[in-house]
């Protein structure tokens, strides 16, 4: 069972974002399932490096295209997305170096919260720009 479906709930209403979003989701439901299914440590390492890969350049994305349409709120938007990494970052250095193969359930409650409300908080934003 995956962690988190696409919903029309997610849509900011333009298309290439979208299109991201649901690789983002798709990226973190692999993390979700290799652990899950107890794949071990090196896949869900490679699993989790593709998804913070993926974000980052989400992030470039989602920037160019803010930047592209003079969104007002791109400065704060930026911040938000560097604080987000800054945050993965440090659960996945804490599951490289810990002994355990498992991540935390807190691990995933983190992801599921933060694409959400980050999507329909402040993604939709440059949408409705
Ligand atoms: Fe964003
Ligand atoms: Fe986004």
């Amino acid at each position: 069972m995956p962690l988190l479906e696409w919903s029309s709930e997610l849509d900011v209403h333009v298309d290439s974002m979208n299109r991201e979003h649901n690789e983002l989701i798709r990226l973190m439901n692999v993390v979700y399932d290799a652990n899950a299914s107890a794949s071990g440590k090196a896949r869900i390492s490679s699993a989790l490096d593709a998804l913070v890969g993926y974000t980052v350049k989400h992030f470039e994305d989602e920037e160019a295209y803010m930047e592209s349409i003079n969104f007002s709120g791109l400065r704060s938007h930026k911040y938000i997305h560097q604080d987000l990494l800054r945050r993965v970052g440090g659960f996945v250095s804490d599951y490289k170096s810990s002994t355990s193969d498992q991540l935390p359930a807190e691990f995933f409650d983190f992801l599921k919260f933060w694409l959400v409300s980050h999507i329909q908080g402040i993604d939709t934003k440059y949408g409705n720009a």
